[in-house]
């Protein structure tokens, strides 16, 4: 390694660890194990009375809130037309219906982008009639796969604004939009909408390049949005790309996401879910704190270079299954006596357990990889 990457290195892990700046003091990973229902029917010696629920595990965080309640995510389910592909349409259904059947129900849901796959009037209208299934109010928040055919118009007229807030129960929640500030890659090129939107529904792709970000008028935005917040109350973040640097050639971050940082730095208890990357994640960045989330169509690979330190790997997955590896998200907001706790429950279908069990497994004591702003360079913004 250069000295010029170890010096940059150090850097940026002095400006992120700052000593004794966590989301909260509170923050605990712990993962609960409940019994698949199945095995309720698989195991005739099995005849107890006490609850049982498919196999779950979740992850506890903090929150202060002023009344327990739930509320369900769904997101990143690739909708392609009806005539050319199914099972992507099953999982959707699957989705809604289990939301849908959740007692008590959640007090709302959010969608949290890639709805369409290559961002149909068809794609998005099937998805809009299977999630009208739903029937507790919705919020939307738009991936690329929803926006580079039409630049969003379609999509503005079924879900409204990309960007908003309201209050619930204690806690303000926010979406914002991180796909819709992507740098022109095609008006030069002179491409087509099929074509823009082509070199959107990849993953590494290096004509799109680094397209994910929240953009100056939308930090001031929220910066306005949050200043009558009090710091020590809770905000819950949505956004389609996580909101730091995971892994940018596959735009799993946001090219800005310093300055949202730097926004959010004031407010003890952050939480951002976010979907896109299609697999278990867990991070922190002083104060703030991202969860990854589950997509409904297929799970990507973990980063070539490693997931974050805090994060818990999911279990690999059976290629022969499609509805393994995949699924939806239960998240519950409790008060408690000082400090209260959410809950994330992964709802992955085709899996008892979602987590990696085994730390060989999953590289548990590998080092994080802290790169440099190598990315930043690559990508000036
Ligand atoms: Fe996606
Ligand atoms: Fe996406």
């Amino acid at each position: 390694m250069s000295d010029e990457l170890e010096r940059q290195r150090r850097e940026i892990h002095s400006v992120l660890q700052q000593p004794g700046v966590r989301p909260d003091d509170s923050v605990q990973i712990t993962r609960r194990t409940f019994v698949h229902r199945s095995l309720l029917f698989g195991a005739a010696t099995v005849g107890q009375t006490f609850a049982w629920w498919p196999l779950l595990n979740t992850i506890d965080i903090a929150h202060a809130a002023e009344a327990p309640f739930k509320f369900a995510w769904i997101s990143d389910t690739h909708l392609y037309e009806k005539s050319l592909n199914t099972r992507f349409v099953e999982k959707v259904v699957r989705a809604a219906k289990d939301v849908q059947a959740m007692d008590p129900p959640a007090d709302f849901l959010i969608f949290g982008g890639d709805l369409a796959q290559l961002g149909k009037i068809e794609e998005l209208e099937l998805g809009n009639e299977i999630l009208k299934e739903i029937k507790i109010p919705k919020h939307f928040i738009p991936g690329e796969h929803d926006w580079y055919l039409d630049m969003g118009k379609k999509w503005g007229e079924l879900f409204g604004k990309p960007t908003w807030t309201f209050d619930h129960k204690g806690v303000r929640f926010v979406g914002l939009d991180t796909v819709s500030r992507g740098p022109d890659y095609w008006t030069a090129k002179k491409m087509t909408p099929e074509e823009r939107m082509g070199h959107m529904a990849t993953l590494d792709g290096t004509v799109a390049g680094p397209w994910a970000g929240v953009g100056r008028d939308q930090l001031d935005w929220l910066q306005n949005k949050l200043a009558d917040w009090d710091k020590s109350k809770p905000i819950v973040i949505f956004t389609h790309n996580p909101l730091y640097e995971y892994y940018p050639p596959w735009n799993f971050w946001v090219r800005d996401w310093r300055d949202v940082h730097e926004v959010l730095k004031p407010y003890t208890k952050v939480t951002n879910i976010h979907g896109h990357v299609h697999q278990v994640l867990y991070n922190e960045i002083g104060t703030t704190r991202s969860i990854g989330m589950l997509a409904t169509s297929w799970p990507w690979p973990y980063a070539p270079e490693g997931v974050p330190k805090l994060t818990k790997p999911m279990i690999r997955v059976d290629p022969g299954d499609h509805f393994d590896g995949v699924g939806w998200e239960k998240i519950a907001v409790n008060p408690g006596n000082q400090v209260a706790k959410d809950d994330v429950e992964y709802v992955m279908w085709g899996r008892k357990e979602v987590f990696i069990q085994s730390e060989s497994d999953y590289g548990g004591n590998t080092p994080e990889i802290l790169r440099a702003r190598i990315a930043d360079n690559m990508y000036p913004y």
